[in-house]
């Protein structure tokens, strides 16, 4: 791995800043699919629970929560920008995610993983628990975890 980088998870702050995260969303997991912009967005967004790891403003790595039902939250949407991969930031937000869900007293989180993210989200103690649907050609992965 390269060298480890730190800075601290955060929600975005500004219009801009919401901006530049969605913009990071869609150019890691809808541009290489030749996905819209705005296909990268869901209706959840309003209630969701966004966090960055920025640099200067500009996100490195973003991710979401969101709660299912009184126990269960679910995290979508977690993308590292690719000059920025394996170097522990999916990481961080992953934790700052299941620390935010604990604070909102979930204690389960299930996510569909990307079959290239399952041993990343098994590092984080996640169990395969059903094949996932498939978004656009790829395959995914029913995760579960119990915080
Ligand atoms: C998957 C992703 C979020 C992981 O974030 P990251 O910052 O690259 O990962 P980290 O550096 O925090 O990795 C933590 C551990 O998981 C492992 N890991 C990371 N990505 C991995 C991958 N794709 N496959 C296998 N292992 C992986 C690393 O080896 C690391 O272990 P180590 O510290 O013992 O070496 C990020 O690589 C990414 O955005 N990928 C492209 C988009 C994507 O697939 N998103 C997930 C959609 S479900």
């Amino acid at each position: 791995m390269t060298e480890k980088l730190t800075a601290a998870p955060r929600p975005p702050q500004s219009a801009e800043e919401f901006a530049a995260y969605y913009e990071l969303r869609w150019r890691v997991l809808r541009e290489p699919w030749s996905l819209p912009r705005g296909s990268e967005r869901d209706e959840l967004e309003g209630s969701a629970y966004h966090l960055g790891i920025f640099s200067s403003g500009t996100p490195m790595a973003v991710g979401r929560l969101h709660q299912m039902d009184s126990r269960k939250g679910q995290i979508r949407c977690m993308a590292v920008d690719e000059a920025y991969q394996r170097r522990g930031l999916g990481s961080d937000i992953l934790r700052g995610l299941e620390n935010e869900a604990r604070l909102q007293d979930l204690d389960q989180i299930f996510l569909n993983g990307r079959g290239n993210a399952v041993l990343f989200y098994e590092k984080h103690g996640y169990e395969v628990v059903s094949t996932g649907p498939k978004f656009w050609g790829i395959k995914h992965f029913g995760m579960l975890k119990q915080l």
